[in-house]
């Protein structure tokens, strides 16, 4: 679901109301709000109020939303400005991304984090998606070296949720909180037939009027084709890099030239069908280079991804790279930054990763620095321990993001409608 701005009401004129918010003041209607008067503070959308709230909730919101970077626009070197207005013009090249990838400086990356914020608040606005993810199954059938779910990690307890689960959270999720994107992730888990997903994504589609993720794996394209019929909306599934070389050095046992060309054939045919796709790589694999995450970008870019999911690599104990190097806050920051220059209107969420790697300020960081999106974790605490792709996996679901990004009814909707463009 997406945010909702806080705005105090400065005048009333029947059902619309003036509200001051951080840019100036706008025009919206207030009738489902009746006892709203001037000095309340409410949510709005950009067309309605939602809610009243109290002052000191308005100002903690306001302050979730606050731009910290203070760029003195006189002192960005001028290569950067270049490449910016580049940015703007929808013409950034190849060896850009990688200039902007490559830069040292922390005032330059400051300028970068700075100019892709600007970028997504003139494209997308302060309207920003949140996901509710549930990882359902943790069994997986691959064995990617990086992955702590990887098929040959004994140590791991392996589980899955019955459908009866699956639903009782997705529908706490949608109808109580007001959740509308759900993400239903698993290992590449074969013990799930067809059939027994189609029903689940049947019986969730019944039940919650929400915007269903699948992040399955590497499923028949049949399987995605019934699935998409059963209600299932999106999907995301990453293709971890761009470069065969590097891909086979996280899949040596799969026959990882099929693995990878299939990956990307997926991909191309699940747009075509009509899913909303999206996809990215791990940050931070060894040997993986600037030019590699530029070639992921314009991946991105080449297979009309509508959304971003990348993130950083974290060892893991028990896989074949857990005393590999973690990836990096910085570089996936700055990955953030260029995927929203040349993505202009992608919805780019900070993710779990990144999270994990910097509990203090990721988020932040990463919501002024060109994300517009975030991952919540539904999965129940019984089942999360085991759900362990890499360790200290982080689970924070704060309050104040849910206050202003989850209401349940049919606000909520038109809202992702006409902010986003999506109909559920
Ligand atoms: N660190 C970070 N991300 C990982 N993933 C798998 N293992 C790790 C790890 N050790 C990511 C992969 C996969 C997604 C579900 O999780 O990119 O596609």
């Amino acid at each position: 679901m997406c945010l909702t701005i806080p705005a105090k009401i400065i005048s009333i004129n029947n059902q619309e109301a003036r509200v001051q918010i951080k840019k100036g003041t706008r025009d919206v209607y207030i009738g489902t709000l009746t006892d709203a008067k001037i000095g309340d503070w409410i949510l709005i959308t950009s067309a309605a109020g939602i809610k009243k709230i109290d002052e000191k909730e308005a100002k903690e919101i306001a302050q979730l939303l606050e731009d910290a970077r203070n760029i003195n626009q006189e002192k960005i070197n001028p290569t950067l400005n270049e490449i910016f207005s580049r940015a703007w013009n929808g013409a950034l090249k190849k060896d850009d991304l990688i200039c902007l990838l490559k830069l040292k400086n922390k005032e330059d990356i400051e300028a970068l984090l700075s100019e892709a914020n600007t970028m997504r608040y003139h494209f997308l606005r302060d309207f920003i998606c949140l996901h509710g993810i549930i990882e359902f199954s943790n069994y997986c059938a691959n064995n990617c070296v990086y992955c702590g779910l990887r098929r040959d990690n004994q140590a791991v307890r392996r589980y899955r949720m019955p459908i009866d689960e699956i639903i009782e959270i997705a529908d706490e999720a949608v109808n109580k909180i007001g959740y509308k994107m759900l993400v239903l992730q698993s290992g590449f888990d074969l013990g799930y037939s067809d059939g027994y997903l189609i029903e689940m994504i049947n019986r969730i589609s019944e039940k919650c009027r929400a915007f269903l993720f699948l992040s399955i794996g590497e499923r028949s394209l049949g399987l995605y084709k019934k699935l998409k019929n059963a209600g299932a909306r999106g999907v995301l599934f990453r293709f971890e890099t761009s470069n065969p070389k590097l891909y086979e050095t996280l899949h040596p046992q799969e026959s990882a030239k099929g693995n990878f060309q299939n990956r990307f054939f997926l991909l191309r045919e699940l747009k075509k069908i009509g899913y909303y796709v999206s996809s990215g790589p791990l940050i931070g694999i060894r040997g993986q280079t600037e030019e590699d995450l530029a070639d992921d970008i314009l991946k991105m870019k080449e297979l009309g991804a509508q959304m971003i999911s990348m993130g950083p690599f974290i060892p893991c104990d028990n896989t074949p790279f857990a005393n590999e190097k973690s990836g990096d806050v910085e570089m996936s920051l700055k990955m953030i930054a260029v995927s929203r220059l040349a993505l202009p209107r992608a919805r780019i969420p900070v993710t779990t990763a990144l999270e994990t790697l910097d509990l203090q300020s990721a988020r932040g960081q990463g919501l002024t620095g060109g994300a517009n999106a975030l991952m919540f974790n539904l999965t129940p605490a019984k089942y999360r321990k085991n759900y362990k792709i890499y360790p200290n996996k982080f689970y924070g679901r704060e309050i104040n993001w849910e206050k202003m990004a989850l209401y349940p009814g049919e606000e909520g909707y038109e809202m992702l409608k006409k902010e986003l463009g999506v109909e559920i």
